[in-house]
């Protein structure tokens, strides 16, 4: 972002307390951050920085896990998801298992504004992205044939099948269910096979919106969606209350709607680090070895953020960008 925009920005709020406007996402996606807030100081609305925000990440492919190129799943191909939540209105629009689109908010956002639907999945939510106007292209790279060809190789492990035959630990399928064995622990594959972008802006007026995009699960079993599109679970925003988003295994995640649980927190009052936590506690009573994080935020600016602490991920970064920051800095919370 050119240091002019954040001077006009920095000058539309004189006091040295205001904490608003304010732009949080996960992980250390910077240029997500500067590119939300640019596009809120250029006059756009809170629903416009997320959208710019989060499809600069689809753009820069941020750590292969969001975006075109990454996360092959069991056939090699890459689909998105994402959700835009508008926290004044409680639009939400969504896609799962988009093909072929590399903008997944811009769909989303699409599927919000020009349907009076609220989530589209799979080939029909290309088609529908196409009639939008938005360009269809392979979003395969040699980078993810490289890691799906190596997967293939190592006989597809890691592996997201259980109870069928052969046996999915050593084995390419195709597969048949079997008797049901007892559950194994759930696997814990690589904490970046989930790194959604997920991201909060609340505007100068306190009006809240909130996003995700990502390319899920690594290897994940075709047709598979996870939490990122789905409201509660991957993010959600109401300017009455706050926002918060998630990222990490959203196959358990999604079961417990995280964010909405932390939003209903702040409602009641509760400060924001204390309703991430809230969140989840809740999912580590359940799944103690979970992976995940969530970051929250009030409608005056204050924020917080709350992770499961697992051996080798102790520490949760994400970012942030208000006046008092100056500029889009980087944070970090000690999980729980
Ligand atoms: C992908 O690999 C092919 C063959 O190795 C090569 O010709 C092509 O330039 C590569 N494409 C990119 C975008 O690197
Ligand atoms: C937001 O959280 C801060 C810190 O706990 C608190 O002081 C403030 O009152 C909260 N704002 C609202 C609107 O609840």
């Amino acid at each position: 972002m050119k240091l002019k925009e954040i001077l006009i920005c920095l000058s539309l709020t004189p006091s040295c307390f205001a904490v608003l406007p304010l732009v949080i996402n996960t992980w250390p996606f910077q240029d997500a951050t500067s590119t939300a807030w640019s596009t809120l100081c250029s006059g756009g609305v809170a629903l416009d920085a997320v959208e710019k925000g989060c499809a600069q990440c689809e753009k820069e492919r941020c750590d292969e896990s969001v975006g075109f190129g990454g996360s092959p799943d069991e056939t090699g191909e890459t689909t998105l998801d994402a959700m835009i939540m508008n926290g004044d209105t409680m639009e939400v629009g969504a896609v799962g298992g988009l093909r072929r689109i590399k903008n997944a908010i811009g769909v989303a956002r699409a599927v919000m504004e020009r349907t009076k639907h609220t989530f589209l999945v799979g080939e029909s939510a290309s088609v529908f992205a196409e009639n939008m106007g938005f360009p269809a292209e392979d979003l395969t790279t040699n980078q993810s044939l490289s890691v799906f060809k190596k997967w293939l190789m190592e006989n597809c492990q890691p592996n997201y099948r259980q109870s069928v035959s052969p046996d999915p630990s050593m084995s390419c399928g195709p597969y048949k269910p079997c008797a049901m064995i007892q559950q194994r622990r759930h696997q814990f594959i690589d904490i970046h096979a989930h790194d959604t972008i997920g991201m909060v802006v609340i505007n100068q007026a306190g009006q809240v919106a909130a996003g995700t995009s990502t390319n899920g699960a690594r290897h994940k079993v075709p047709g598979r969606v996870g939490d990122s599109p789905i409201a509660g679970a991957g993010a959600y925003a109401d300017s009455a209350a706050g926002g918060a988003a998630a990222t990490g295994d959203g196959d358990i995640m999604m079961r417990f709607l995280p964010s909405y649980l932390a939003v209903e927190q702040m409602r009641a009052g509760v400060d924001p680090s204390t309703a991430c936590r809230i969140a989840i506690t809740r999912i580590k009573k359940y799944y103690p070895s979970f992976f995940g994080a969530i970051i929250c935020a009030n409608t005056t600016g204050s924020y917080g953020a709350a992770c499961n602490k697992l051996p080798g991920f102790s520490q949760f970064p994400f970012m942030v960008f208000n006046q008092k920051t100056n500029g889009p800095i980087k944070e970090t919370v000690d999980c729980v």
